[in-house]
């Protein structure tokens, strides 16, 4: 930041649910200027009205991360900013083994994880010494069956991070790797099944547990507010790269 007695500038891609939304409350809490942005405005709605009220201030932007045209437009409506984050996807259906592989699918989650932050990078205006913080998480470290496009997704954003942290310093390049994480992407993934996958994985972790969005909030925030981070992946993930 330039002056480190204004508040953060924070725009969230995928701020309206889960560790979007997690990472909104806690800057909020803490004085900072939000944007969150997803493609649902009722889904933005809710989450403006589910946040605790000030300090900081919080408004909404409806943008699809895979849209360059929708990014050069909230770019244009944020103006100057210190950090961005994204947590988009949207990963129906594409848990598939590769036998029933549908093209479309593929292309949509590929869009949103690895497409789109390219193009937050091209068209955020960042001030010096901010930042961009991706998502990628477990699969590309501990795949199971019918995770390879999801897997293939969050180890190329990996390279991704590394490379525009070369590219576009004093701006930083981050990435946060979460394992398993309660959050509304299970009733997508797992469905019914989602208390007993859960149970299932936390008798396993070295924690004992699965983790909550607060926990990868924090660690988006580590990463943001270090200005001597860059090109780094930060696993929050309870150990599970290691069971
Ligand atoms: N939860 C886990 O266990 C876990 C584990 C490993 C990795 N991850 C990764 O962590 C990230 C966050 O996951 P989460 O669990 O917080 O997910 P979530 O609760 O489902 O939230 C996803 C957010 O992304 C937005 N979004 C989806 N597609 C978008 C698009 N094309 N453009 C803009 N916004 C879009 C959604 O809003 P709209 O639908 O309205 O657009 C929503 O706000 C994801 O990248 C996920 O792959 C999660």
């Amino acid at each position: 930041m330039t002056d480190s007695t204004a508040a953060e500038r924070v725009v969230i891609v995928g701020g309206s649910s889960g560790m979007g939304l997690a990472l909104a409350t806690a800057l909020v809490e803490q004085g900072a200027e939000v944007v969150i942005a997803g493609r649902s405005a009722d889904r933005l709605a809710d989450a403006e009205r589910s946040l605790p009220a000030g300090p900081g201030k919080l408004r909404s932007i409806v943008a699809d991360i895979a849209s360059e045209s929708d990014i050069e437009r909230l770019f244009g409506e944020t103006g100057l900013i210190d950090h961005v984050v994204t947590t988009a996807v949207d990963v129906e259906g594409v848990y598939q083994p590769i036998a029933s592989f549908d093209l479309t699918l593929a292309r949509k989650t590929l869009d949103a994880k690895l497409i789109g932050p390219a193009l937050l990078a091209k068209h955020a205006r960042i001030t010096p010494g901010g930042s961009l913080t991706f998502t990628s998480g477990i699969a590309a470290y501990r795949p199971g069956p019918g995770s390879s496009i999801v897997a293939a997704a969050n180890g190329a954003l990996a390279s991704l991070a590394y490379a525009l942290a070369v590219e576009m310093g004093p701006t930083r390049v981050n990435v946060v790797s979460p394992g398993w994480i309660d959050t509304p992407i299970w009733d997508t993934i797992a469905g019914a099944a989602k208390t007993e996958r859960h149970q299932q994985l936390a008798d396993r972790l070295p924690v004992g547990r699965i983790g909550q969005p607060a926990e990868v909030a924090a660690a988006m925030l580590a990463v943001m507010r270090n200005p001597f981070i860059t090109g780094t992946v930060l696993h929050v993930d309870g150990g599970q790269r290691l069971v």
